[in-house]
């Protein structure tokens, strides 16, 4: 079979040698005449895969004993509704920097539980200026989204607040692809279907002192302290997801970890970038340079009526899954960290080849 190359937002790519020793050890797990999805989450071969992801991510991520990683279930849009079940506290008030769909979407979540201050502008979206951020002190939190992957869009800052404010963070689509700062990040979450694993698992890793501010009326799924203290097994967890992530964990240890990944993704999206830049107008990216996204590359056609033809002609040549989201439309080429380099080179020479041919 040859590969095709995938530039879905999600799920997305994942790396061959992680999809081929999941095939490999699919039906029997390493000559135990079953397979890891058969086997008991409490019986000691996936307590220990669970417990390696959790150290596994620590080494990669230099997590601090100050948090906890929590392998959870519900995708992003549960986080919405968690985020502020779990810290709002006595809080009225929580601050969200609206700079994209994602964190538009969170916001209005948010809105069902508190006031909502929001900072941006969310008729049009972009990452405000580091001086617009401003929070007040008796915020329950400060919330942003790291990437959004609708929108091309990427925090090339870590937002200030105040000390006593913990800044929250959406990394779904950017995770384990730069490094993050626990120092200042109380809590971080990401959906797993992006650089991660499969679809299903949910990763949130928080600061122990938030642990316990929910009210007593918080369902008991969504409540994070029942995670933390049940190991994340509260529940039955996606053990096939948590299995292949931590495959995951080990491929990036094996290339050489985050940062190589980090350098990895600005080589593959300038590439990208510059082949929009130079092609004089016939592709289009308005994002300033310094917030375009390393792992979603939004752009559109001047002329907008060859975008199917742009896209049924790449998908011939083996580029799929290039059409842009449903509610934004054009086109987007999500490079995720298992994205070869070649992938972008290809995806490059295709769009300068469809610029000569139809500009
Ligand atoms: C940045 C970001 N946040 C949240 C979500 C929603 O995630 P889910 O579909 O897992 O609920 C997505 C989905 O693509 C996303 O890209």
């Amino acid at each position: 079979m040859s590969r095709v190359f995938n530039f879905a937002a999600g799920p997305g790519v994942l790396p061959v040698p992680v999809l081929e020793e999941a095939a490999a050890n699919l039906v029997d797990y390493h000559g135990e005449g079953m397979s890891l999805i058969e086997m008991s989450h409490r019986g000691a071969i996936f307590s220990q895969i669970i417990r390696e992801t959790k150290d596994l991510l620590r080494g990669l991520l230099n997590i601090p004993d100050t948090h906890d990683v929590l392998l959870l279930q519900g995708g992003g849009h549960t986080q919405f509704a968690m985020v502020p079940l779990n810290l709002l506290g006595a809080a009225a008030e929580a601050a969200y920097i609206v700079s994209g769909t994602w964190s538009k979407k969170a916001a209005a979540e948010a809105a069902k539980f508190c006031h909502v201050n929001v900072i941006g502008t969310p008729s049009r979206l972009a990452i405000p200026a580091r001086e617009a951020v401003t929070v007040a002190n008796d915020a329950a939190y400060l919330y942003y989204c790291m990437n959004e992957t609708i929108n091309g869009l990427e925090f090339n800052y870590i937002p200030d607040c105040p000390e006593c404010v913990p800044l929250v963070s959406d990394v779904s689509s950017d995770f384990l692809s730069r490094p993050i700062d626990f120092k200042r990040h109380a809590l971080v979450f990401a959906g797993a279907q992006k650089n991660f694993g499969p679809a299903g698992l949910t990763v949130v890793i928080l600061r122990k002192d938030l642990l316990g501010l929910a009210s007593e009326t918080c369902p008991t799924m969504l409540n994070y302290q029942i995670h933390a203290e049940a190991g994340s097994m509260y529940n039955t967890p996606p053990t096939f997801a948590i299995w292949v992530a931590n495959l995951v964990c080990k491929w990036l240890i094996s290339e050489g970890g985050v940062e190589v990944m980090d350098r990895r993704a600005r080589e593959r999206s300038s590439l990208v970038y510059q082949t929009i830049d130079a092609s004089g107008g016939f592709y289009v990216n308005n994002i300033p340079a310094q917030h375009r996204s390393r792992m979603n590359v939004v752009f559109t056609l001047a002329e907008s009526a060859l975008t199917d033809l742009f896209i049924k002609e790449a998908d011939a040549q083996g580029l799929k899954n290039l059409r842009g989201h449903r509610s934004v439309g054009g086109l987007r080429a999500s490079l995720f960290n298992a994205m070869p380099m070649a992938g972008a080179e290809k995806l490059s020479q295709f769009m300068k080849d469809f610029a000569e041919r139809h500009g």
